[in-house]
């Protein structure tokens, strides 16, 4: 069966979240396939596919075939449930056990409820990840995706702007702290020291402009703290109004990418006394988005 992408819900949002069928991602894929891949992700920022029933090595040889992947560091996880080229999203701890409600590093994975784009706080950030759902709670759990070329487009031209050439700082400390998750150890301290991301950027194979933002960004380049925390709320604000955003609603062996380069996303709450088990993998962009400046205006 040859690979085929739809838009999810072609009236509302014909080039927002597509859906892929006629392909089997635990198999080595054809250079047609990953080309329609990369084409569907170009489209539509986000794609699902169900009924991938993969193994963690399935799912890294599927998504090297995508790019270079990151290494899965930075989740307080240091005794690992899995290997370390897959980032464990899930409620267990290393023997596979839910975590215990105040279990710091649950409290810390928490931040994924906040509109966030992947790994915005490393030098050089995510471009696509990849999330399969090998366990998933009876109900909530369900994972917001927002489009952000439609929130770059539908600012008026004086905000446009403003936000041409702004650069942000980026660090897990900001999100954390937005939680009232705030005791770091020197060691993570180090390991969250803010990194600079423009606020617009250019997608290298369309051109289109997208908003960069997360709750990770803590504050804008030259602009007085609060300042520039208020107006990076505004932009959240507009940004995931709902006619922005899809809502992922999980199926067991659903696996998602999405394109961190041109989506926020976040997780929604679920009754964490039942196993949610998640894992990511994930393409790294390579450059730092200050290597994808809009052109000057
Ligand atoms: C992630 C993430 C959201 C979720 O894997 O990067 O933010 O719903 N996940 O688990
Ligand atoms: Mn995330």
């Amino acid at each position: 069966m040859a690979i085929s992408v739809r838009p999810i819900d072609p009236v509302a949002r014909p080039d927002f979240a597509g859906e892929v069928s006629g392909i089997d991602l635990s198999k080595t894929l054809s250079e047609e396939e990953v080309a329609a891949i990369h084409d569907g992700m170009t489209r539509f920022g986000v794609l699902v596919f169900h009924d991938q029933i993969l193994t963690d090595e399935q799912q890294v040889a599927f998504s090297r075939q995508l790019g270079p992947l990151e290494d899965a560091i930075s989740d307080l996880r240091p005794q690992r449930r899995i290997s370390m080229d897959l980032n464990d999203i899930s409620n267990l701890d290393e023997k596979s056990k839910i975590m215990a409600r105040d279990d710091r590093r649950r409290l810390f994975g928490l931040g994924n409820l906040l509109w966030h784009s992947d790994s915005s706080f490393k030098k050089v950030p995510a471009k696509y990840s990849l999330l399969s759902a090998r366990v998933i709670p009876p109900s909530g759990g369900n994972t917001e995706f927002a489009d952000m070329r439609a929130a770059y487009d539908t600012l008026d031209e004086a905000t446009k702007r403003q936000v041409h050439d702004l650069i942000c700082e980026h660090s897990q400390m900001y999100s954390r702290s937005l939680l009232g998750f705030t005791e770091f150890t020197d060691e993570e301290k180090r390991l969250c020291t803010p990194v600079q991301q423009r606020l617009v950027r250019r997608h290298p194979v369309t051109g289109r402009l997208s908003l960069y933002l997360a709750s990770h960004a803590g504050t804008i380049v030259g602009w007085p703290v609060p300042e520039a925390r208020a107006f990076l709320m505004d932009l959240v604000e507009h940004a995931t109004q709902r006619k922005f955003v899809y809502t992922h609603v999980w199926r067991q062996h659903d696996l998602v990418i999405w394109d961190n380069r041109v989506t926020m996303h976040r997780a929604r709450r679920y009754d964490s006394t039942q196993v949610r088990d998640m894992r990511r993998t994930t393409v790294t962009n390579e450059v730092s988005s200050l290597e994808q400046a809009p052109p000057p205006l």
